[in-house]
């Protein structure tokens, strides 16, 4: 495709749906490019707020505000970096055909609701996953774990990500308060949770795959080398690349990502989550866009998961190689506060190997994502204990 100059009639404008730390990414490789990058949130001063031609903070949730801006800003492309989105605005706008909505608003639509994407998935590509049931009340609930799921098992909104209002719940006494916390925090009231029976699983990754041009012009499936993780309550701590595994079960995973997103189609780079256990795999959950887990590829990939996601929706050939093993893990807060200050900056890029990325965000929570530790070795083991290092050694004050 043809690029226009940025800030022109002519630009090839893209509008972010989300301006977090993965919006801040895509807008700098976007910009590399000569793209135009819009950056909307529901709050100022979000991270990619901070780097972007220019910004917007409205509801986006909201159907009529994200209609209206839309129209004013007239995007080539819209790219949503998160889930909590008014998805009717985007599928009128793109059954409108000025723009294009990555990868498409049926993507968007799907993997908002987990009941969408899971039941796509397991019912209709009969894809393996974790024992699951949908439930309205209490009672359902219950009825659920009873008639099959039981203990332990995972109660989540049906509309939530970073593991709010999600609870792994080992005895029946405990099915309640779980309930509860899933109806009060699902980030849209639905009125309805998953529960899933909890897979005993070996490890976890996020398989970047990635639906990009070839040469040909034709569409093609890439994937990234494996990127292991770990959770806790639901959000992710630390991530690394390669994970080992066996020739089996790198292949059903790469079996399953293929399927599952040649299903929702379109072009750009998707997380597909999946548990492994032995040479067996289950899918976990997917996102139609970079992953928080993938940060760990700006030092590990010669193209990382953003410049990944920039080029395949520019139509732009990629490369997934992987330069060298790597980690990263996460700077939280640590403190409720506004305006915090980050100390030992130095200190952490002292470690060998290692960077850093710090966020931006105007405040800072206790468990919020404020900045990332990446590091570099020659195997796995190392790059974690290196990574870890240098996030330990940033330190984070109220003033
Ligand atoms: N059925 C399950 N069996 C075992 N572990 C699970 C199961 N469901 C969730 N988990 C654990 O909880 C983590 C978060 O779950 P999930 O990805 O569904 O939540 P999320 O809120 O979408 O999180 P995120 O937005 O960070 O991906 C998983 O990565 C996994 O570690
Ligand atoms: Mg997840």
């Amino acid at each position: 495709m043809a690029i226009g100059t940025a800030l022109t009639d002519g630009a090839t404008r893209a509008l972010l749906l989300g301006s977090g730390e993965l919006g801040k990414e895509l807008a700098i490789s976007l910009q590399r490019y000569g793209i135009e990058v819009i950056a909307v949130d529901r709050y100022p001063n979000a991270p990619a707020h901070q780097v972007a031609h220019r910004s917007h903070v409205i509801d986006m949730t909201d159907t009529a505000a994200v209609k209206g801006l839309i129209a004013r800003e007239k995007p080539d492309f819209i790219i949503p970096e998160i889930e909590a989105i008014a998805t009717a605005a985007l599928a009128d706008i793109e059954a409108e055909g000025n723009c294009t909505v990555v990868p498409n608003a049926r993507a968007i639509q799907l993997t908002m609701n987990r009941e969408g994407i899971r039941t796509l998935v397991a019912e209709q590509l009969e894809l393996p996953t974790s024992k699951y049931a949908f439930a309205q009340s209490f009672e359902e609930l219950q009825a659920a774990v009873d008639d099959g799921i039981g203990f332990p098992c995972f109660i989540k909104p049906t509309m939530s990500s970073s593991g709010k209002g999600q609870s792994m719940v080992k005895s029946a006494d405990r099915l309640k308060s779980a309930w509860d916390y899933a109806k009060s925090s699902g980030r849209v009231n639905t009125g309805k949770v998953i529960v899933e029976a909890k897979i005993d699983f070996d490890f976890e990754i996020t398989l970047l795959t990635v639906r990009a041009l070839n040469g040909n012009g034709e569409v093609e499936t890439y994937f990234c080398e494996p990127v292991g993780h770990v959770q806790e309550n639901g959000d992710y701590r630390e991530s690394w690349q390669p994970q080992t595994m066996s020739p089996a079960s790198i292949k059903s995973a790469q079996d399953i990502a293929f399927k599952v997103t040649h299903e929702i189609g379109g072009l750009g780079l998707f997380g597909v989550e999946l548990f492994i256990k032995g040479d067996d795999v289950w899918f976990s959950e997917v996102s139609p866009r970079p992953h928080d887990t993938g940060m760990v590829t700006m030092v590990t990939q010669n193209q990382n998961e953003f410049e990944l996601h920039a080029r395949a929706i520019l139509g732009l050939p990629v490369d997934v190689g992987l330069r060298r093993a790597g980690a990263s893990a996460v700077i939280l807060g640590g403190v409720d506060a506004k305006g915090v200050v980050f100390e030992g900056l130095a200190q952490a890029l002292g470690v060998p190997d290692s960077e850093v990325r710090l966020f931006g965000k105007p405040e800072a929570f206790l468990n919020r994502r404020m900045g990332v530790a990446l590091a570099t070795a020659e195997n796995v083991d190392e790059a974690r204990v290196k990574a870890i290092k240098a996030a330990k050694l940033i330190v984070i004050k109220s003033v």
